[in-house]
């Protein structure tokens, strides 16, 4: 069959540019092999990766019609089939066309090859390997069970392609985000009965902007990878270590999980004005958290948006009866690797979302007092910040670092 292939050309220092390539192609023949008859045949200039052709080594990750992929893996035939039940919107070209671009997230170098420096910086910053201290038992192997094995198998999987990094929305806004290869990797050190730095790793792993918090939970990593490593599935399992530890490290990332399940769980969906409260400003104890609030509930104030009263979602008993039962599941379960467990505590409106969450928030005498007066003391606060600027002519706002 013919195909033209419309390509992403690029050089590190030129803007990009499309350059179409006509072929006459088998439709069981890989993209791969067409990149390789393109350059054989038509135009030897043309620059990607590849080395084992047989979804082993990683090499030849690239976009193939706009999704991150292995082009030794997806063949002609089945790029076509998916464009044609993606879109009956696909123009009647006279040739059907398949888009090839570089990965997203990484510099180009040129045309298809990437600068994947970055990637493998980030790899490292998670420490993947095996802890040392686990190693110095002299003369053995180191034993594992078939079951202590098994827990790995998911995760070695992983042939360090780029697909997954190269559509992480996360890392594209935030470079401090080490990235679902990294983190999925993370997660086989922690699994590994041999390794002994797991407290270590957990501190590493819970840095709100570099670790698993920062994971937008977009699924676009699960979605893309060709080994079916499900980075974010691993990222879900270490929030849960993180969450099972005895003394959980008191952050905005973790308030911000637990408020949102302890919200829901008494009101069937959240209340927002309590939600920020909470998580920003730390049930009152955040003084530049809470401020740092009052810009934003002055916009949604003057706009209407900021809901006085709230209304229970009609679903709640449901809803909390759902949540209920994953907890007692959970509890029941519990976490071989990490496991901290205690059971948990019999359903009530305070009930910390954690087995063995820290009891701070909840015993906060008064916050509860706090948040009966609906955020009122923020409004409050909010308002007499205005009046002031309004009548003193200064940039309290600004001055405080809150504009
Ligand atoms: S997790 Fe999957 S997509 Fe990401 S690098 Fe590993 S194999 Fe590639
Ligand atoms: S789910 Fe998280 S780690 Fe995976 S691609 Fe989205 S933001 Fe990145
Ligand atoms: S060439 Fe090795 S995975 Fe494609």
């Amino acid at each position: 069959m013919k195909v033209r292939f419309s390509i992403l050309r690029q050089t590190a220092n030129s803007p990009p540019w499309l350059q179409d390539y006509r072929l006459e192609i088998d439709p069981g023949a890989t993209i791969l092999d067409g990149l390789n008859r393109i350059k054989w045949e038509q135009d030897g200039t043309l620059g990607y990766r590849k080395n084992c052709r047989n979804t082993i080594c990683g090499s030849c990750s690239i976009k193939i019609n706009g999704r991150s992929a292995l082009a030794c893996k997806e063949t002609v035939g089945q790029e076509l089939a998916r464009l044609a039940a993606i879109a009956a919107s696909a123009p009647t070209a006279e040739i059907p066309a398949i888009a090839i671009a570089p990965m997203g997230n990484m510099p180009v170098i040129k045309d298809l090859v990437v600068d994947m420096q970055g990637f493998w910086q980030n790899l490292q910053a998670v420490d993947p390997y095996v802890s040392t201290a686990a190693r110095s038992i002299p003369e053995r192997e180191f034993l594992q069970s078939p079951s202590d094995r098994a827990k790995l198998d998911q995760t070695g999987n992983c042939i360090l392609c780029g697909a997954c990094y190269s559509e992480c929305n996360a890392r594209e806004v935030n470079p401090e985000f080490v990235g679902p290869h990294a983190l999925a990797k993370a997660y086989r050190t922690l699994a590994d009965s041999r390794d002994q730095a797991s407290q270590t790793r957990l501190e590493k792993y819970n840095q709100p902007d570099s670790g698993v918090w920062a994971c937008t939970r977009c699924f676009n990593c699960n979605a893309v990878c060709p080994m079916d490593v499900a980075p974010l599935d691993q990222i879900s399992n270490i929030k849960a270590a993180i969450l099972d530890q005895q003394t959980v490290p008191d952050s905005r990332s973790v308030r911000h999980r637990q408020a949102m399940v302890e919200l829901v769980k008494q009101g069937g969906w959240i209340d927002e004005r309590k939600f920020g409260l909470r998580v920003v400003g730390n049930n009152f104890r955040d003084l530049s958290g809470l401020l740092s609030l009052l810009p934003l509930g002055w916009r949604m104030l003057s706009r209407g948006k900021l809901p006085l009263e709230f209304e229970a979602s009609t679903g709640t008993a449901q809803v909390r009866s759902l949540i209920t039962a994953v907890q007692a599941l959970e509890s029941a379960k519990g976490s071989p690797e990490t496991s901290t467990t205690t059971p948990m505590p019999q359903e009530s409106e305070s009930e910390p979302i954690s087995k063995t969450a820290p009891s701070g928030p909840e015993s906060f005498g008064w916050t509860a007092y706090a948040e009966l007066l609906n955020g009122r003391f923020a409004m409050i606060g909010l308002v007499a910040l205005l009046l002031l600027e309004l009548f003193t002519n200064q940039d309290f706002f600004t001055w405080l670092g809150l504009r």
